[in-house]
């Protein structure tokens, strides 16, 4: 194969009319008679590219005709600007080096079970799907640092290995420390309170791990938390940079991504909404929510909807199935089986959540002042809203010790919790923290925290105490929200669950 230029595919509009050399992998083939298109994946982008069989190129096209899903090529040719084509270039090859072969490669375009693309997920990078929310997820942690960095704020990297509980000490994983017990960081808070008595605004970045032992669609064992944290700030200032720092998240991602985000499937409108003011509900008006008859109506409707789109489902099967099992093209009955197998799973998802509604209506109507509020309480809130709430002043009993108690009312904290919009639920959590040296001692001693492990934490109530607060935003929530994903194992390259950790 000639020697040309070296270009991506993200760079072709550089080279319109001019010959360059493309690697990348084959994401899938075509061949129609005299002519084969080879849809290239390079890792910016993706490119057709068109093979005519001439008597020049004989050679070439018996190469490409063999070309399997995801070998790795350098295909050469003239790019060629076609509005119609993904990327809007394509390129008319005349040359292809085959690097590697890839001899049946697992994941075919066909649908795959959720199990089986976990088991695979070193090559499940590769779909396009997946490729889409890495790099959307790329932009959110570059923002998150952008966001602060122009804030002044100082990044300081808190510690892995903790030797007592941040949060619950239900969710510690233990670890063997040369013969000592430690645990692995379950937030980096404790330690940026200290750092932010240094430098004023603090953050600090990193992952984050809780011994979580429920599969939810919301809860990672490890996931990534960036952490800000500031010296003289009420919770009203800790709420006012949450916003802020939501708005500037949601805009960056509408500004880079929209066309990925549109091709996920996630509505714009949606996230064109993110806007300050949020709502700011109390715990005791969110409470007031779930009893109410809007909480009531809102899952009597999700019910009949369900319910009318799993009847919907059903024929829609039977009917993908006839056609798939009937004597038409092979293209259109690998299609319609393929659709039978998304139909099924869109109906035993939705089969699952039905049987969950009504105890949902029940916990909500139900629900006790004094309580934390539970995921489906969570979603009740969140849906009623179409931009972010805050809920604030949670009952004491149910919030970290660290967290300041109200002065006007000492049954509850000042907390809050952000929940994202359209049923998503909490992406963040934060409070001011309680900066009265007895008053915290007091809260440890019912929490039954062995103080001697705090002691250092109790110095900076000791010297030059001050207000203080800041919140965590969980980096998977988000984008999994930003994203519209259903489930927080898309939103990160290695999920780790209870039971799950490999590859
Ligand atoms: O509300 P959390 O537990 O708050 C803290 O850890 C505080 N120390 C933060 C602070 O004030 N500096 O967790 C904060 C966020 C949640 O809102 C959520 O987005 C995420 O971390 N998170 C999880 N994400 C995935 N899987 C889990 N198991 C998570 N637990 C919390």
């Amino acid at each position: 194969m000639e020697t040309t230029t070296k270009t991506k595919i993200n760079q072709l509009s550089e080279y319109d009319g001019q010959t360059v050399t493309l690697s990348g992998w084959v994401y899938n083939t075509r061949v129609s008679g005299k002519i084969a298109f080879v849809i290239l994946r390079d890792g910016t982008g993706m490119c057709q590219c068109v093979f005519e069989k001439s008597d020049e190129l004989t050679e070439v096209f018996d190469e490409v005709k063999k070309l399997s899903q995801e070998s790795s090529v350098e295909i050469t040719g003239i790019v060629n600007k076609e509005e119609r084509s993904v990327g809007g270039y394509e390129m008319k090859a005349t040359g292809i080096n085959v690097v590697h072969g890839s001899s049946d490669y697992p994941i075919t375009p066909k649908p795959h079970g959720i199990e089986f693309l976990m088991k695979h997920r070193h090559l499940w990078f590769r779909s396009k799907r997946q490729w889409h929310i890495m790099r959307i997820r790329s932009t959110v942690i570059d923002q998150i640092r952008r966001f602060f960095n122009d804030d002044s704020f100082i990044l300081v990297d808190s510690p892995i290995f903790a030797p007592a509980a941040g949060e619950g000490a239900q969710t510690l994983f233990k670890v063997d420390y040369f013969g000592e017990e430690v645990y692995l960081a379950q937030t980096g808070q404790l330690y940026l309170e200290a750092a932010c008595m240094a430098h004023g605004k603090v953050y600090c970045f990193g992952p984050t791990f809780r011994a979580e032992k429920s599969k939810t669609r919301r809860h990672l064992t490890e996931f990534w938390m960036v952490e800000p944290e500031i010296a003289y700030a009420s919770l009203s200032d800790v709420m006012d940079v949450a916003e802020n720092f939501i708005c500037s998240i949601a805009e960056r991602v509408l500004r880079d991504h929209r066309e990925e985000l549109i091709e996920l499937g996630r509505d714009i409108a949606d996230l064109e909404a993110i806007k300050r003011p949020f709502v700011r509900l109390t715990y005791d008006q969110a409470v007031d929510i779930l009893h109410s008859d809007k909480s009531k109506t809102l899952l009597e409707n999700d019910l009949k909807e369900k319910t009318a789109r799993i009847e919907e489902l059903a024929k829609n099967i039977v009917e993908f199935e006839e056609i798939a099992k009937g004597g038409g093209k092979q293209w259109k009955k690998d299609k319609a089986a393929a659709d039978a197998i998304a139909a099924r799973e869109e109906r035993s998802e939705l089969e699952e959540q039905i049987k969950n509604i009504p105890h949902h209506m029940e916990l909500a109507a139900n629900f006790e002042w004094g309580s934390d509020l539970g995921g489906s309480d969570e979603t009740i809130i969140s849906r009623l809203h179409d931009r972010p709430v805050c809920v604030t002043h949670y009952p004491r009993g149910v919030k970290a010790f660290y967290m300041r108690q109200d002065r006007k009312n000492e049954k509850v904290v000042e907390c809050f919790d952000m929940l994202a919009p359209q049923g998503f639920g909490e992406i963040i959590g934060g409070s001011a923290r309680e900066e009265d040296y007895d008053r915290l001692v007091a809260r440890m001693k019912q929490e039954h925290l062995p103080q001697e492990d705090y002691e250092w934490y109790l110095d900076l109530r000791r010297y030059g105490s001050v207000p203080h607060g800041g919140f965590g935003l969980g980096v998977e929530r988000t984008l999994a929200w930003l994203c519209g994903l259903k489930h927080i194992r898309e939103a990160i390259p290695y999920p780790r669950m209870m039971g799950k950790f490999y590859p």
